[in-house]
């Protein structure tokens, strides 16, 4: 326990010196117990949000008469005066004083003297973590949402430089059908419309104030929940005071969301992984994104995109952190919880920061579009086409995949074209084929002919890039609609 601590809450902790619980207590905290129970260095993170719900709580209790208007001005310049220390990086933290709700109290003594034992009126720590909490999230959230937007953006726009760049479309990683470029990372785009979505919907999950719950049962005190509530931007109280102090499955969801924004991320990495390598040359990282080999001066690395991918190891394993306290926990507030926090911290600043290097790399990213055309003019990515054909001609499926694959297997055999055969050459593996496979089988035609919704066809390409522009500006125009976070 440092003096430091003991002075700045005066009276506090009886004989656990600068504890605000010390009252019943003999001894002092071990110092191992300090240390391994101190949370401060972490949950410094909620601050901000921790002030914010201090500001309502007091204006309440002035209201239902628990405070003096003396002491509530007193407290709101005292709260005021620290997140301005905050900001500016003056504000000391103290390890002895557990977490920052107990810094900001103890601060808060200092500053305003008697009346910053009131601030406590009517609530315990465990409805005030719940609470900075779930501002914390959505705060979280909607930068979430607005990063995997602006990815998109990113996204859309590269898209719609290559809407004629051309492709193989791969399954298991062995190429498989032409597609344009565009309608590739047009796939993302959609993936991250999803992710973006998630958060969104979790935002709307974030409506109820815990504030006011108290310690597990609610208080004896005329506390105003409806007031704290609407000050905060909620929409109502909680409707069960036990239920607001157990509860993380806010934080679950958030984890969970994270971890498959980055999972989904983790694939775009990927390919820039392959598409980067000399096998595929598709692609070139940016110098600003890519960096070199402390042992070969050749090497252009993807350390960039490799790193995202890895983090969504750390984004995973923060999910399954959580799910692992929190399996089991009796009602209600238990320490436990206390661990909800460095997972919650830890994937949303890694989001955050996936989502910004990923748009940079995407948006500075060299394409080859001479290569890309190359390997999508393999023939045998037309293989299919030609049994449509014969289907066309009134050949059941199966038969027709039969018999185009015997002309493959005969192509890969003989080392020929499959666009080379004649009508006659065709004729021998089966009697429906109507022409030359030359005039059966092209790029552009596999290409164009997949115009159904959601094909890679160049008008429904054009459409499906309009679309998601509108899209994409219609959600970045909601979000700055929201006023600052
Ligand atoms: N630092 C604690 C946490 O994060 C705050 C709540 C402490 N409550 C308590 N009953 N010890 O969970």
């Amino acid at each position: 326990m440092s003096d430091d601590a003991t002075g700045r809450t005066g009276r506090a902790g009886g004989n656990a010196p600068g504890k605000p619980w010390g009252g019943r207590f003999r001894e002092q905290t071990a110092a191992a117990v300090e240390r391994f129970s101190a949370s401060v260095h972490f949950d410094r993170a909620l601050a901000h949000h921790d002030i914010r719900g201090s500001l309502a709580h007091a204006r309440m209790l002035r209201k239902a008469g628990l405070l003096s208007a003396e002491e509530e001005a007193a407290l709101v310049a005292g709260l005021e005066r620290i997140e301005a220390e905050l900001a500016d990086g003056s504000f000391a933290l103290d390890p002895a004083l557990e977490d920052i709700h107990m810094n900001v109290e103890s601060r808060l003594r200092e500053l305003v003297g008697d009346a910053a034992g009131r601030l406590h009126t009517g609530r315990s720590r465990n409805d005030q973590v719940a609470t900075d909490l779930l501002l914390y999230l959505r705060d979280a959230a909607r930068a979430a949402e607005r990063g995997l937007h602006e990815l998109r953006r990113v996204l859309q726009l590269r898209a719609a430089e290559h809407l004629d760049t051309v492709l193989p479309g791969y399954t298991h990683l062995q190429r498989a059908q032409p597609v344009r470029l565009a309608h590739h990372w047009l796939a993302f785009v959609e993936m991250f419309g999803r992710d973006a979505e998630r958060f969104r919907d979790l935002r709307g999950r974030l409506r109820l104030s815990p504030l006011g719950s108290g310690a597990l049962a609610g208080s004896t005190l005329p506390l105003d929940r409806e007031f704290t509530a609407r000050e905060l931007g909620f929409d109502a109280p909680t409707r069960n005071s036990m239920d607001a102090v157990a509860s993380r499955d806010a934080g679950l969801e958030f984890l969970a969301a994270t971890a498959i924004a980055s999972v989904q991320l983790s694939r775009l990495a990927e390919e820039l992984v392959l598409w980067s390598t000399a096998e595929f040359g598709f692609v070139e990282l940016a110098d600003a994104y890519a960096t070199g080999s402390s042992l070969m001066p050749q090497k252009k690395n993807p350390d960039v995109p490799e790193l995202v991918r890895g983090k969504a190891g750390r984004t995973i394993g923060n999910l399954v952190t959580l799910l692992t306290v929190m399996k089991g926990l009796p009602l209600t507030y238990n320490r436990d919880l206390q661990e909800d926090k460095e997972p919650i911290f830890d994937s949303a600043t890694t989001l955050r920061d996936c989502l910004e290097v990923t748009s940079g790399a995407i948006a500075t990213l060299r394409v080859d579009t001479a290569r890309m055309r190359d390997a999508a003019q393999d023939p045998m990515l037309l293989a299919t086409d030609l049994a449509e054909a014969l289907v066309r001609e009134g050949v059941a499926f199966r038969e027709a995949h039969e018999a185009v694959g015997r002309v493959v297997g005969h192509c890969v055999e003989k080392d020929l074209d499959l666009r080379a055969l004649s009508r006659e050459d065709l004729r021998a593996f089966h009697g429906a084929f109507p022409a030359a496979a030359g005039e059966l089988l092209s790029l552009e035609r596999a290409l164009e002919e997949r115009a159904l919704p959601g094909g890679t066809a160049r008008a429904t390409v054009a459409a499906a890039l309009e679309r998601a522009e509108l899209e994409i500006r219609a959600s970045l125009e909601a979000l700055d609609a929201e006023g600052p976070a």
